[in-house]
């Protein structure tokens, strides 16, 4: 449980596309965040694979060499397959230099349930370029509370800022895709600053305030 209660920390929400953000803003050490599903932004399955590609390259591109980036993906069940987020994006990071140093499964539902539309696990997994992999920690984590349906749960957020902070210290947590803004929540808890970006209005609206 988080055991360091702060209200100190800052707190700043941009209601933008990450796209022209990440263009903008280089040298990025800590990037935490959800890259969004084909319906969010409203595209087809095979322009949506170029838009997560394009979206790993803008990343790579703002993120410092000694920096750490974690993604919380949940894969999709899609006409009869399984599109594997993890894989998709693993193939990004690996292919430009990138190491996978971080890696857990994160349970939204007990084991043995049933979800016919969504896993009921979601991959937590995380690259650097230069930081390697620390100190064993548990693979299996619960999500904890999630504010809606595509939330990142809150033990996620706890244990992907603890990592970065085990590793690298105490940093600005980003989220380009912050949606009702978990990240920054659990950031300004642990007594990080924080900094999400959000197409959505009415997301950036929350995520300034929960
Ligand atoms: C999976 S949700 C993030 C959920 C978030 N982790 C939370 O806990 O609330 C993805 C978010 O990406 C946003 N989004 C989609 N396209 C975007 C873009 N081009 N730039 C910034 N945000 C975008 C959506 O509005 C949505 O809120």
């Amino acid at each position: 449980m988080i055991d360091l209660l702060n209200d100190t920390a800052k707190r700043t929400v941009i209601n933008s596309d990450a796209h022209d953000w990440l263009k903008i803003n280089k040298g990025q050490k800590a990037i935490i965040t959800s890259l969004p599903d084909m319906e969010e932004i409203g595209q087809p399955l095979e322009d949506w694979i170029n838009w997560i590609k394009l979206t790993c390259e803008l990343l790579i591109n703002s993120l410092s060499d000694d920096g750490i980036i974690i993604f919380y993906q949940t894969d999709r069940k899609y006409n009869g397959r399984n599109i594997d987020k993890k894989t998709l994006i693993t193939n990004e990071f690996i292919s430009r230099g990138y190491n996978n140093i971080f890696n857990k499964i994160v349970l939204k539902q007990n084991p043995d349930t049933i979800n016919l539309f969504r896993p009921t696990f979601t991959n937590l997994f995380g690259f650097s370029k230069k930081v390697k992999s620390g100190k064993a920690s548990p693979d299996v984590i619960f999500a904890g509370k999630m504010i809606y349906k595509n939330a990142m749960g809150f033990n996620a957020c706890e244990a992907a800022i603890k990592f970065i902070d085990s590793k690298i210290g105490k940093q600005t947590i980003v989220d380009p895709f912050c949606g009702q803004g978990s990240v920054l929540k659990i950031s300004n808890l642990l007594n990080f600053d924080s900094i999400g970006i959000d197409i959505l209005k009415e997301q950036c609206e929350i995520a300034k305030t929960i």
